[in-house]
């Protein structure tokens, strides 16, 4: 799977991607980190990329030229290796509010063009002709879209299969059935006074899975009321509501 993020700041993304679980699954070639500068598209001696808008206001807008421009030359890769134009994710507060199931859909693509704004945003009639999803990661400003594209390229990345290895593939966690992770331990088995719960020492699996699912139930109703009701309307409760 291959992700292209059209910025204005290429080391922001690449220099935040290319480390630890994500730096391993592009060396190893399962995933592909392109950053395209958008400013290596202007057609100005300044290279310049913002002027002010029309009809006055606050802030400079990102022009369209050089965003379609730097579009083009990614979906021209694209389309001669064999591909077909890609979606293209233009991450905005103003975009549906990113999380689990689109992450999943989202790890179906072959190829995702991320486009990243600054400033006050970037001219309307660009973002007509080459945004197909408009997402946000949550109820917040944040000056530029590096940091969401980032943040969605890694919960992407780690559904690509071979990204994570066996160990690290969590099977049973946060939001896979809309319910939190069960605390976890390791050694000593005394900290500062603190036991490791008994039911994790006694070697019976049957035991462990049902003290783990109570956990997350009991942790899920306590801290996401929210997901515990999707959970439980969708008759999942076994441990908790049991009892
Ligand atoms: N750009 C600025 N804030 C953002 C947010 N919350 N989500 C996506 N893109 C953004």
């Amino acid at each position: 799977m291959n992700f292209h993020i059209l910025t204005l700041f290429p080391e922001m993304v690449t220099g935040g991607l290319n480390t630890s679980i994500l730096g391993r699954a592009a060396q190893n070639g399962h995933i592909g980190l392109e950053a395209v500068n958008i400013r290596d598209f202007t057609k100005n001696k300044h290279k310049k990329v913002d002027d002010y808008p029309y009809g006055g206001g606050a802030g400079m807008l990102m022009q369209a030229q050089p965003v379609f421009d730097a579009f083009k030359s990614v979906e021209e890769k694209i389309i001669s290796r064999g591909g077909k134009s890609p979606r293209v994710i233009y991450v905005t507060p103003q975009g549906k509010v990113f999380n689990q199931q689109m992450a999943q859909e989202l790890a179906q693509e072959q190829d995702l063009v991320f486009l990243c704004g600054h400033y006050e945003g970037i001219d309307e009639r660009v973002l007509q002709a080459v945004v197909t999803d408009y997402v946000s990661i949550g109820d917040y400003v944040l000056t530029g879209g590096e940091l969401p594209a980032m943040v969605m390229i890694d919960a992407v990345s780690r559904l690509v299969p071979g990204v994570l290895k066996n160990e690290e593939s969590a099977e049973f966690e946060s939001f896979h059935d809309n319910l939190l992770e069960y605390p976890q331990y390791t050694r000593p088995e005394v900290w500062q006074g603190a036991e490791v719960p008994e039911v994790l020492l006694c070697g019976d699996h049957a035991k462990v899975d049902r003290w783990r699912l109570e956990q997350s139930e009991a942790r899920t109703r306590e801290r996401r009321p929210d997901l515990y009701e999707l959970y439980a309307r969708k008759g999942r409760a076994l441990g908790y509501l049991q009892k």
